[in-house]
């Protein structure tokens, strides 16, 4: 696949009906969007559950579970290597959701959607692939003291081989992420997991990259992307 792939235009399917039209655009309800949950149908402890571990494993709609469901009770073969009529039906499926969250992310070629099973290995393949290629001696890669260790490890394994240098911004007493001075970011970590959602549009941006030639990269379970 060398030709460009076409993006299609992204297209919202079945917007529930009942989302009222006068609810302004950043106004969350919490409400409905429980509803297409139905594991906040179980009440435990005599309360209705209340989930905070959505960065370790999300808890899954009910459109995802029933088309997950449908892959397995009606198509499940091997995508890209059977030929015969499941197997494209896996495949049809399979890229069908590569071509949708490109058009969603306005994403310029379907071939920049990779899947993984989950944020290490998606730190892994950044770490292990970009940043061997393009980390060199004394570069500095740009964490902050609440990452999680699958945002470490990955950099700290590829610091080791290119010779690149791992800076940390620190937090202040309230947790929130120091950015008063960025230009002076510690090169330790404090080791000690946080449960802290980043400022996404505040923090590291592409113009302080710039200089080092290299992108800002959001880790989207921790960014509340
Ligand atoms: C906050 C946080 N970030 C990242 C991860 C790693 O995610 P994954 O299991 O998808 O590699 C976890 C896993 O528990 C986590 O809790």
């Amino acid at each position: 696949m060398n030709e460009r792939s076409e993006v299609p235009e992204y297209v919202p399917e079945d917007v529930p009906e009942d989302v009222p039209e006068d609810v302004p655009e950043d106004v969350i309800d919490a409400e409905r969007i429980r509803r297409d949950f139905p594991i906040f149908e179980r009440v435990i402890n005599g309360h209705p559950l209340v989930y905070l571990d959505s960065a370790a494993t999300s808890q899954k709609p009910r459109r995802v579970i029933d088309a997950v469901s449908d892959f397995y009770a009606n198509h499940n073969a091997n995508a890209h290597r059977g030929i015969y009529q499941l197997g494209e039906e896996a495949t049809e499926a399979f890229e069908g959701a590569r071509a949708k969250l490109a058009a969603f992310f306005g994403a310029a070629d379907v071939r920049t959607i990779v899947f993984t099973r989950g944020t290490t290995e998606s730190m892994n393949l950044v770490a292990q692939g970009w940043g061997r290629k393009f980390l060199h001696e004394g570069d500095e890669v740009l964490l902050t003291d609440m990452e999680h260790h699958s945002n470490i490890v990955p950099w700290q394994l590829t610091a080791q081989v290119t010779g690149a240098v791992l800076r940390y911004i620190p937090l202040t007493d309230d947790g929130q992420l120091d950015l008063s001075d960025l230009e002076r970011p510690r090169n330790d970590h404090p080791a000690r997991p946080t449960d802290r959602v980043g400022p996404c549009r505040e923090g590291p941006r592409r113009d302080r990259c710039r200089p080092a030639g290299s992108p800002p990269l959001h880790l989207g379970d921790r960014a509340g992307l």
